[in-house]
């Protein structure tokens, strides 16, 4: 699969692969690209075009993950991209995919208890995941931020690496919600929210991967490293 460069034109980005989108909108870049190559716009919206590249092209091919290039970027910038990427789950992907087993749900018949399971599910995945977010902005965060920033006041902060284990069931479950609905959906519904809500779904699983993947492989290391050296 191709790597883009930052020779190349924003507009072919988005040709190549219309999911990448709100990833450069999270970099606050935003339409009307012009003609204008990556490195262009990473220059004219102050983003870091390594760093923008390393995302966007980590985003678009799976089997890419430039660990070594990523560990060298500032743990501030990662925490910085984490944070706008929790920003864009708790304002879009989220309330978006409710939307739709909400409509799903008013699809099918009434008394209907199997579509009443997947919407509690659901809820109750999304309490856990916000849950997870407001750890991470409240507690790993102002970690990682103390540590780049003024690393003799580490000791006043209270830090549980093991955090990233938490990981697994935001993944699992997940995988169980796409299960419900794909086995246990009445058969009468509206298809069009069907489809739409599996590719939200879909979609929101692969981008919130990536996020855990880069919370994981890349700002605990960082985490680790800088501990070491303070010690
Ligand atoms: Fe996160
Ligand atoms: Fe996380």
């Amino acid at each position: 699969m191709q790597e883009f460069t930052k020779g190349d034109k924003m507009v072919h980005l988005v040709q190549v692969n219309y999911s990448l989108l709100p990833v450069i909108h999270r970099f606050g870049i935003r339409l009307g690209f012009g003609n204008r190559t990556v490195q262009e716009l990473c220059k004219l919206y102050g983003v870091n075009t390594d760093f923008f590249l390393a995302i966007v092209n980590t985003f678009h091919n799976k089997n890419f993950f430039p660990e070594t290039q990523l560990l060298s970027f500032s743990p501030l910038l990662i925490v910085d991209y984490l944070k706008k990427t929790h920003a864009y789950y708790v304002s879009f992907s989220l309330p978006q995919i409710e939307d739709l087993i909400h409509r799903l749900l008013l699809s099918t018949p009434q008394q209907n208890s199997e579509m009443k399971m997947i919407e509690t599910f659901y809820l109750a995945y999304k309490r856990k995941l916000l849950e997870h977010f407001k750890e991470e902005e409240e507690t790993v965060f102002p970690y990682v931020e103390t540590l780049v920033l003024r690393p003799s006041d580490i000791q006043n902060h209270n830090f549980d690496a093991n955090y990233e284990k938490e990981h697994e069931h935001v993944d699992f479950e997940l995988d169980d919600l796409k299960n419900l609905i794909l086995k246990y959906l009445v058969p009468e519904y509206d298809e069009l929210v069907c489809n739409k809500l599996m590719e939200e779904i879909y979609r929101f699983e692969k981008d919130i991967r990536d996020h855990s993947r880069m919370e994981d492989a890349i700002l605990m290391p960082q985490v680790a490293h800088l501990l070491k050296v303070v010690k």
